[in-house]
């Protein structure tokens, strides 16, 4: 048994070796053809709250992400990729413009910590004057597009009108969800319902005795006539439809969700509202390929942004996929992803285009650990042995994502990188890749903007990890830095100015259907920062041993520095207020809800 299977793994490296020398000599042979016509095409595969602990090639054995692992045994594979926040909003903007979201307002602020964009009809999202992959590679002349997820906001005018969302930042067209998958998708979404909270009710039958007392009262007394009594009654009954509104339906309710955040979009357009999740994923994954198949032997190339809706929650998954994986309904979402990694990997393939596409495939921040169904079921995902998850933004399981990158024939095969990288360095790395000017020449108006993230084609490449040296990560957890991490000679040390408070003996904050950690507020988090935790990550991967002794020289020196570098930057780079926190963003604003004009 143990022979036969030692076996197959090496048949199987044998394979691997086999593919990878075959594209490298199609890529050579091919290379000089691509200089004199077009840059690479690009397709950047995005799943939602996706764990690293929940993929094959990053060490889960009972879970099947074969096409996710293929990808990886013919790339280059990341270990240490960090989001550059752990929940969608922000991560999902750092990505696309290489900039931590705080310098925009893209966070949540300490007072109202509201962490991502709650209602498609929020004025925020990623500003105007900030510059997108997408802007880049459309200056660059791609054809570009996304599918799926968006989740940066939509701005529409008055009435739902102009919602161009992605369009304004540099996607030629869009197919997919304004907002995010929600959980509230998937409920039974009654309008006339009373709110679970008996107080809530009470309070709101007292209002209405006291209203028409008081009413009764001023009639006997003689303050009002019969017509004025009788005409405030009405009065009364808006006030109270209005109280219940607010209690029932703010800031959002299975019924908002569904009418407002549940919506199918075709570039501004609605198309579908509420979104049929039945076969939702096939659906985004037949657009890619269409859009992939339609631009594959055009003139310019192509750049597609796959955004799945998956692994998020709800938990759903067309009949073929459900009870297949061995680790219930999460595990056949993520089972069934993947099997949308493989179609779109194979679309390529028989295209012929695998030597001209840059493929890169990563997670938007951490599994969500807390999370469960109705039924007590787990539905988050697992960040193998890192610890924290989803809403930890200053510990490891929240932003260590899975992260690859495949270009074959131009990228090494089968090979891993430890050297930390960040989601941001993927704009300036696919332009090096691509042989595109850097974004400040390519995008002028760019000029003033500094990118955080860094070009890691060398690394990539298999060159040294040297250009990370003195490298500086902050990680931060809506807009408070909770962690600090840099990268100096052999060591990755990390410095935790604050954690959320763990449920004991866990590394999360409960178990529940909206149960989530928090990045502020007394009680919720441990401060840290007059005696920072300092871990060595290259001896210590997972922060299991004891911190560094506050005693010793290593800890002052290095302490020292992250808070000096920390201070610089405090002085530099100023935040403005946050676009999260704001009443705009909690409270359904009908009017300017885009509807469905065909449905
Ligand atoms: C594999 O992933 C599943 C689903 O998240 C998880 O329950 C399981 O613990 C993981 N296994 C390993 C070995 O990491
Ligand atoms: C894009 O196309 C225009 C005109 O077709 C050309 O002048 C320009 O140089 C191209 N830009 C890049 C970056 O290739």
């Amino acid at each position: 048994m143990h022979r036969f299977s030692s076996r197959t793994r090496e048949d199987k490296l044998l394979w691997v070796l086999m593919v990878c020398v075959a594209s490298l000599i199609k890529g050579a042979v091919g290379s000089e053809d691509l200089q004199l016509h077009k840059p690479p095409n690009i397709v950047i595969l995005l799943a939602d709250d996706l764990g690293i602990g929940d993929v094959g090639c990053y060490g889960n054995d009972t879970i099947r992400t074969p096409h996710i692992d293929r990808l990886a045994s013919e790339g280059v594979r990341l270990t240490h990729h960090l989001a550059a926040a752990a929940m969608c909003t922000p991560s999902r903007a750092a990505l696309l413009t290489a900039r931590y979201p705080a310098r925009y307002g893209l966070v949540a602020d300490p007072i109202l910590p509201v962490p991502v964009l709650i209602q498609i009809t929020s004025p925020g999202g990623i500003p105007g004057d900030e510059v997108t992959i997408a802007t880049a590679l459309a200056a660059a002349n791609y054809t570009t597009a996304i599918v799926g997820k968006w989740h940066l906001g939509m701005n529409c005018s008055l009435w739902g009108r102009g919602c161009l969302g992605p369009l304004r930042h540099g996607f030629h067209s869009f197919f997919g969800l304004p907002m995010s998958l929600f959980q509230e998708y998937a409920d039974p979404y009654p309008f006339w319902t009373l709110p679970a909270d008996t107080a809530v009710i009470q309070g709101l039958v007292v209002a209405g005795l006291v209203f028409m007392v008081s009413v009764g009262v001023a009639r006997r007394k003689g303050v009002v006539d019969a017509c004025g009594a009788a005409s405030l009654l009405p009065v009364g009954l808006v006030v109270l439809f209005v109280a219940w509104f607010c209690v029932t339906h703010l800031p959002v309710s299975p019924w908002i969700q569904n009418h407002a955040n549940s919506v199918l979009m075709r570039d501004g357009e609605v198309v579908e509202a509420p979104i049929k999740l039945e076969g939702f994923s096939q659906r985004l994954v037949a657009e890619s390929r269409r859009f992939i198949t339609e631009h594959a032997n055009s003139e310019r190339p192509f750049f597609l942004f796959h955004s799945f809706g998956h692994v998020h929650t709800p938990m759903f998954t067309a009949p073929h996929m459900a009870g297949r994986s061995k680790h219930g309904r999460y595990g056949d979402n993520v089972e069934e992803m993947d099997e949308g990694v493989g179609s779109l990997l194979d679309t390529l393939t028989q295209l012929g285009l695998e030597n001209n596409t840059v493929v890169y495939f990563a997670s938007d921040h951490g599994g969500h650990l807390e999370v469960t169904d109705d039924d007590g079921q787990r539905i988050g995902g697992h960040n193998g042995r890192f610890k924290g998850g989803k809403r930890q933004g200053g510990s490891e399981g929240g932003i260590r994502v899975p992260g690859i990158f495949r270009w074959s024939g131009h990228l090494p095969c089968g090979v891993t990188q430890h050297s930390p990288t960040s989601m941001m360095d993927v704009l300036p790395t696919l332009l090096s890749l691509a042989g595109l000017p850097p974004l400040h020449t390519l995008v002028p108006r760019a000029s003033h903007k500094e990118l955080d993230g860094t070009d890691i084609s060398e690394i990539l490449q298999g060159g040294a990890a040297e250009s990370q040296e003195g490298r500086v990560f902050l990680h931060h957890c809506d807009s408070a830095i909770h962690a600090v991490r840099l990268v100096t000679g052999d060591h990755v040390y990390k410095m935790h100015l604050a954690r959320p408070k763990w449920f004991p003996g866990s590394t999360q904050c409960g178990w529940g259907r909206g149960v989530i950690c928090s990045c502020s507020g007394y009680g919720l988090v441990t401060d840290l920062s007059s005696r920072p935790e300092l871990y060595d990550l290259n001896k210590d991967p997972y922060e299991d041993k004891q911190p560094i002794s506050p005693e010793s020289e290593e800890y002052k020196v290095v302490v020292k520095q992250m808070r000096e570098y920390l201070e610089q930057w405090k002085a530099r780079v100023k935040y403005p207020p946050s676009q999260l926190s704001t009443l705009a963003n909690i409270i359904w604003r009908p009017w300017y809800q885009p509807v469905c004009h065909n449905c």
